[in-house]
């Protein structure tokens, strides 16, 4: 590793399995401090033994992001358990998805919940604690650069049919990427984003698949793509397949590290090279 980040804390939403759970991975064998979160205890409690195992320095906070007292309590229970924060990668989320005419006023509402009023909540939670700390640093003439991430996808940078809320979520945390990056530029935070093309989670599996529904505010959602979306994505992206969540977290974790220091308010894409 040509950086550590050895004394910086992390917080991970939806780091319970996925992408969420490869990007803490690689934060945390990268030295940092994780605080995981996800509302899926179960598998919460599994990524966390299995971090132990590595000797991974880790806490955790389980609870469902879109209860509006969630995001404080997360941010609190991470400076509380660590001390300090200095990575908050925004990646909790799921899919709920419909053709304009049959998606309901719920659904999309909490298409936007999720993917754009959770992130927002949980770094204006964080600002006191940013702001704060690195007006001192300042003070003190030292340059302690932080990061956010947030996770967005190419149904947000091009739209997807049967994604309306999905997409219109995705595309919003970008503009809240964008804006941070303007206001925050001052205390030293790098914000960007990065948007993924499909990666190998029970996100994209084939519709036909066992794991294939979720349970969130009393619905059963339907969770994954038709098997022959997947073949005509292997078809027209130009690496042939799809990503591995390691690769995903992959790119994220440029965005978390010094290499990517002069970087701020840019998406970056992790696809394949793909695009809808
Ligand atoms: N897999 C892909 O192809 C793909 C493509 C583009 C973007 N993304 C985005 O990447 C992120 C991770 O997706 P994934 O593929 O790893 O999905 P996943 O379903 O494997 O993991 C997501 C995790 O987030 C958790 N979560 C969802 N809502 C939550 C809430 N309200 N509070 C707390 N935790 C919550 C889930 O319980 C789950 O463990 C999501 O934001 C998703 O939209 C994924």
């Amino acid at each position: 590793m040509p950086f550590s980040l050895c004394c910086k804390t992390a917080l991970v939403t939806g780091s319970g399995r996925g992408i969420g759970r490869a990007i803490a991975a690689k934060l945390a064998a990268a030295g940092a401090s994780v605080m995981l979160n996800d509302l899926d205890e179960a598998a919460l409690t599994e990524t966390e033994a299995s971090f132990r195992k590595s000797g991974y320095k880790i806490g955790h906070t389980i609870g469902d992001l879109t209860d509006p007292s969630m995001p404080d309590k997360l941010v609190q229970a991470t400076l509380a358990k660590f001390g300090s924060l200095d990575i908050i990668v925004n990646n909790a989320g799921y899919s709920w998805d419909g053709v304009i005419q049959n998606t309901t006023d719920e659904q999309f509402l909490a298409m936007l919940e999720i993917h754009l009023l959770v992130p927002f909540r949980i770094l204006r939670a964080a600002s006191s604690y940013i702001r704060d700390a690195a007006k001192a640093e300042i003070a003190a003439g030292k340059t302690v650069m932080r990061k956010v991430v947030n996770i967005t996808s190419i149904a947000g940078t091009d739209g997807n049919p049967g994604q309306a809320g999905y997409s219109s979520g995705k595309a919003g945390v970008i503009g809240l990427t964008k804006t941070l990056a303007k206001e925050w530029g001052r205390y030293n935070v790098n914000v960007n984003a990065v948007g993924f093309g499909l990666i190998n989670t029970r996100l994209v599996q084939p519709l036909t698949g066992s794991d294939a529904k979720m349970e969130m505010h009393g619905h059963e959602i339907k969770i994954g793509v038709q098997p022959t979306m997947l073949e005509s994505v292997k078809h027209a992206c130009p690496l042939g397949r799809l990503g591995t969540p390691d690769e995903a977290a992959g790119a994220v974790l440029f965005f978390c590290s010094p290499l990517s220091d002069y970087v701020t308010g840019e998406v970056l894409i992790c696809g394949g090279g793909f695009h809808f």
